[in-house]
Parts: C-alpha cells; structure tokens; sequence
C-alpha cells in the first residue's frame, strides 16, 4: 500500500513538473462565442492565407531550425548577419503573386527562433537595418500587401536563440543531451528571463504599434515540461493581454500554451497535416487553419525536393474549406529576396484554378450534413447564396451519383458557367475532363 502511495506521490510530481500553472479564471475574455465568430468573419470568409518565413536562415538554406540542428553558436551563425543582402527583395512582387493566387491575408515572420529581427527594433542590434539589407524590410513588406488590400500578420517567435538573456532549453542550440534540471540550471547562471519577457513585450508593442492595423499575430512556440517553456516562462497571459489592447479585433494563434483557457486562442493550427473532421474545443466547434509548407521546409531550403503539386494543394484548401477551416501556405523566399521558381509555378497553378471557382472558396464553409458527398468528391457551402460546389476530386466520366437531387433548381459548371444536366439519381458530366485541375459544379438550390 505504501508502494502505491508513493508511486502516487512521484507519478503526481511528474505531472507537476510537466503541467503549466493554472490561468486564473480560467477565463481570457467576457466575449461570447458568437460575438467571437463575428470578430472573424473576414478570416472565415477569406479561408486562403499566405505565411512567409524569411529571415537569415534562408541563406545556409538547409531548413530554418538550421542553428538548433547544426548547434551553431552566435559566432558560426554570424556570418549569415553580415552577409544578409536581398537586393532582388521587391514586395510589390511578393503581394501581387498572393493576390494573384487568392490569398487574403498574409502572415510574414518578423522573428523566427534565431531571433534575428525583421524590422528596425528599438530593442535590438539584432535586425536587419544593421545587416548590408540596410532597412526596415517589414515596413516594406506591411507597405506592399496592404497597397494589394491584403490583410497583414505578423508571426512572432517566443523562442529566441540569440538573446542573451533568453535561457537555454531542450529547444536551443546549445542544449545538453540528456541533460537534467541542475544542468540546466547550471548553465543559465547569469541568464534572466525576467529581461527576455521584457524584451518580448517591448517588441510586441513595437510591432503593433508602428505599423498599423495589424490583424493577426502568430506566437510560435511552448514546449512545456522538462527543460522546456510553457505559459509562465513566457507570461503568456500578459502578451495576450497587450496584443488584444493594441490592436483590438486582432486574431491570435493557439501556440501561447493557453489552449485550455478560454479567449486563450482564436484559432487552432493543426500544422503540416489535415484533419479527419473539424477540431472541436468543449464539445464545439473550432475556428481552425491548417499551415502547410509547398515542400518540406518553412525557410528557403535549397536542396530539399518534395514538393506539392497544384492538384495536391488545390485538394488542401478545398478540403480545408469543407471541413471549416483556412489553410495558410507558406513560402521560403530566397536570401536575394525572391520567390523560389518552384513557389512561383504552384503560386500560379493555384491563382488560375482560383480565378474561375473562387466563389467555392470564399465565404463557403462544410455542406449542411443532408448533402452526402458523391464518391471522390468534396462538398463546399456558401450559406449567403445558399449555393452547393462539388469538386470533381477524379474525374467522374459521364455521370456522378447523387442523394440529393430534389434540392437542386439549377447546376452548372463553375468555371465556364456552362449547364449541367441531372436527373433524380445522376448529375451529367461530359466525358472529356474540362480545361481545369479540379472541375467544380456549382449548384444553385432551392
Ligand atoms: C514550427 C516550427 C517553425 C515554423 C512553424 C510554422 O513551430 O518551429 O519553424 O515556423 O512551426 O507553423
């Protein structure tokens, strides 16, 4: 019995060390779930976002965890610093290949977790204005997709692998195999995070401050537990807290360790995968966007070859929408500050598939559950138009099986408008597949 107790009592510690303190009220907000919908209307809406992950590491171009990988220190990692030059950075460019592509927001990383600083911080020698770049590159960049009426985000990174107060973790570079509390403890002597959770709050008011309507922002990331950092080594409510006062209305990613804390998130963001079904929170159901890289990287990773098709990611937002969610595609500019060749191709796959079947994308969400899916496609929903898209996943040949034809007054193909007959079992397809990746029919219902 004693035994039990006491495996009790280390199982209990354990959880102890793993766990992050309780939020008190457990409760962020007075804003209903309602009141929180209509706040992001325009994201739900826009459902196609574009994330961009631009920073030094685009010049070793072998993955932006390259510094933690390679355990660089500052010293091997300072070359990149003084050699940081975009001279082909144009993001006028940048903004119109979104635009073009259908994208409404965008969500640029101001710092990654090699803490190097994209605009021109009070707070830092660490920023681009001190490189050969020269200037405020997010000031540029804010300037450009705003001119495209493109919404702006900006992705902060919690972890810092520069600063020198910011302490080491199982996360950082300079980590210890294996290595225990006292270890760390030991190695941290003369680090503070008192001064990096400062720093933290000062570049977030900049952020949000000297740039304008900012619209979203994008904490990235916890990793509670053992050597990690979770909710308080950040004060994950005080950052929250000050994001939401400066920029009232602006939408914030679930990375901040408050998952279980109402008005802790708005969004959830199910990283580089799909999901079965719509995430749910309490029995709910959830804002969510799936993030998800063209290859296998986040920053420019030259050699790296695994990328998606247009068919494959044309599948990704579709099915996103169909399950209620947004995707938010990323992009790895170069060091010279362009979009790579392979970006552009799918950029304009996608912004020509967009251009004719849009409308079953924006403002459309899942189909109402009476409308079963015919086999091998996907259903989308726009509830203001009260109109059904099928996308034609493999091409049917001449005749799709449907359950639903009661409902429908009128059918045609989106992308011409060209008419598309049915009867009480079938729809009718012609049998050669039309001009488009993912031909979709847009029914008109009664
Ligand atoms: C991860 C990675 C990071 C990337 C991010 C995007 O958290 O640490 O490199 O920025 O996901 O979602």
């Amino acid at each position: 019995m004693r035994r039990i107790t006491a495996i009790a009592i280390i199982l209990t510690g354990l959880l102890a060390t793993t766990l992050s303190s309780p939020v008190a009220n457990a409760q962020l907000t007075k804003e209903t779930r309602e009141q929180k919908l209509e706040r992001m209307k325009w994201w739900t809406d826009a459902r196609f976002g574009m994330f961009i992950h631009w920073g030094l590491y685009s010049m070793p171009a072998r993955h932006e965890w390259v510094k933690n990988y390679e355990r660089l220190t500052n010293e091997d990692y300072q070359k990149y610093f003084d050699h940081f030059d975009p001279d082909l950075f144009n993001p006028r460019e940048w903004a119109k290949m979104a635009k073009e592509a259908g994208m409404k927001y965008v969500v640029l990383t101001s710092k990654h977790h090699e803490g190097f600083c994209m605009w021109d911080s009070k707070f830092t020698d660490y920023k681009c204005t001190n490189t050969p770049a020269g200037r405020d590159l997010l000031r540029e960049f804010v300037d450009a997709f705003r001119a495209e009426g493109i919404r702006i985000g900006f992705y902060y990174s919690l972890l810092d692998w520069h600063h020198p107060d910011y302490t080491i973790d199982r996360c950082h570079p300079q980590r210890i195999d294996n290595g225990t509390k006292k270890d760390y403890d030991a190695l941290n002597k003369g680090r503070n995070m008192d001064v990096y959770r400062k720093y933290m709050k000062d570049q977030v008011t900049e952020l949000l401050t000297n740039y304008g309507k900012i619209d979203i922002i994008w904490f990235d990331f916890s990793f509670p537990g053992e050597n990690g950092k979770g909710r308080d080594d950040w004060d994950s409510v005080g950052l929250l807290k000050l994001a939401r006062s400066l920029q009232p209305g602006i939408i914030v990613d679930d990375r901040l360790d408050l998952k279980d804390v109402w008005g802790g998130w708005d969004i959830f963001t199910p990283e580089q995968r799909k999901v079965s079904e719509c995430p749910t929170w309490n029995g709910e159901k959830v804002t969510w966007e799936t993030c998800q890289t063209f290859s296998g990287s986040w920053g420019y990773y030259r050699d790296e070859t695994t990328w998606k098709s247009i068919p494959q990611l044309l599948e990704l937002l579709i099915e996103s929408v169909s399950k209620e969610g947004n995707l938010l595609l990323n992009v790895g500019p170069t060091s010279r500050g362009e979009f790579d060749y392979r970006a552009q191709d799918r950029l304009a796959g996608i912004g020509k598939w967009m251009r004719s079947n849009s409308r079953s994308i924006y403002g459309c969400t899942a189909a109402p559950a009476e409308f079963e899916a015919p086999e091998r496609t996907m259903l989308t929903y726009n509830p203001a138009t009260n109109r059904l898209y099928i996308h034609l996943i493999d091409y049917p040949l001449s005749r799709l099986a449907i359950s639903f034809a009661d409902k429908i007054e009128y059918a045609q193909f989106l992308h011409d408008g060209s008419e598309i007959s049915f009867d009480k079992e079938f729809i009718y397809t012609p049998v050669v597949k039309p001009e488009s990746e993912v031909p979709v029919i847009e029914v008109f219902l009664k």
